[in-house]
């Protein structure tokens, strides 16, 4: 059987709020290199993935071009998308310009440069199965649904709570519906997997690492700084 085509969409369109660092988070430096250049090497180097369709902001077109696309080398970006103003706006404008022959479509953030190789490979290799894989980690925290007035309202089970991450990997076509319906309900979720989740396809949790965080705040990338001295590439 020929291997499946497995595109990917890396989206890096965000505004980058709660970091507040004047340029968008994904251009900021990561022991020497911008942080969405991690993240692209590490697809680069995965030999299952085929395409990457990269989804910024229109203003970092020359910095991403001039400071990531050039100088790594990045051969799969196959094209740079303008991004929308939600996370699954820019997630469907990317999704529309992945070939048309892909049977498996990687979503990812362009701001999670510490995915692990193998995790990534996990999870795709999960999706010939399952069809729709998410990658997570089981809470560390106890956590509580909070009223908006600041009271306590109840205290879920932690043993059933999973802490979500990107990457999320799906069928192209599943994937597709799922944002299709939800443009026509209306629907705006966090993640690719809340949208299939809607279809009620079965969803399959792959178990994936702790540092694999999110530069969000400031600190994450003290915190980044750190992980990425020690993390298998
Ligand atoms: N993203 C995007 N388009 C948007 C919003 C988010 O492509 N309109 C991307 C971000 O660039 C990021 C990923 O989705 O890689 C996860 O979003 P988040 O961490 O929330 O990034 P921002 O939205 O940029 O940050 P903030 O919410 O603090 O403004
Ligand atoms: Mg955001």
């Amino acid at each position: 059987m020929p291997k499946p085509f497995v595109s990917s969409i890396i989206v890096a369109a965000g505004s980058g709020s709660r970091m507040n660092a004047g340029v968008n988070k994904q251009y900021l430096y990561l022991s020497g290199k911008p942080v969405l250049a991690h993240t692209l090497l590490i697809f680069e180097k995965c030999e299952l993935i085929d395409e990457v369709i990269l989804v910024i902001g229109k203003k970092d077109i020359e910095v991403c071009t001039k400071e990531v696309i050039k100088p790594y080398k990045i051969k799969k970006v196959k094209f740079l998308v303008e991004g929308g103003d939600t996370r699954q706006e820019s997630m469907y404008l990317g999704l529309k310009k992945v070939n048309p022959k892909a049977h498996i479509v990687v979503t990812h953030d362009g701001a999670r440069p510490l995915i692990h190789q193998s995790t990534l490979l996990r999870c795709i290799e999960g999706t010939f199965e399952y069809k729709a894989t998410i990658v997570a980690v089981p809470v560390k925290d106890t956590i509580k649904i909070v009223d908006d007035d600041l009271t306590v309202k109840s205290t879920p089970n932690r043993s059933t709570l999973w802490s979500v991450q990107t990457p999320q990997t799906f069928e192209y076509n599943l994937l597709k519906k799922a944002h299709e319906k939800a443009i026509e309900d209306e629907f705006v979720g966090t993640d690719d997997a809340m949208l299939v989740e809607r279809l009620d396809h079965p969803i399959k949790v792959i178990k994936g690492n702790y540092d694999n965080i999110k530069i969000t705040t400031p600190e994450d990338l003290i915190i980044a700084e750190s992980i990425i001295k020690i993390i298998p590439r």
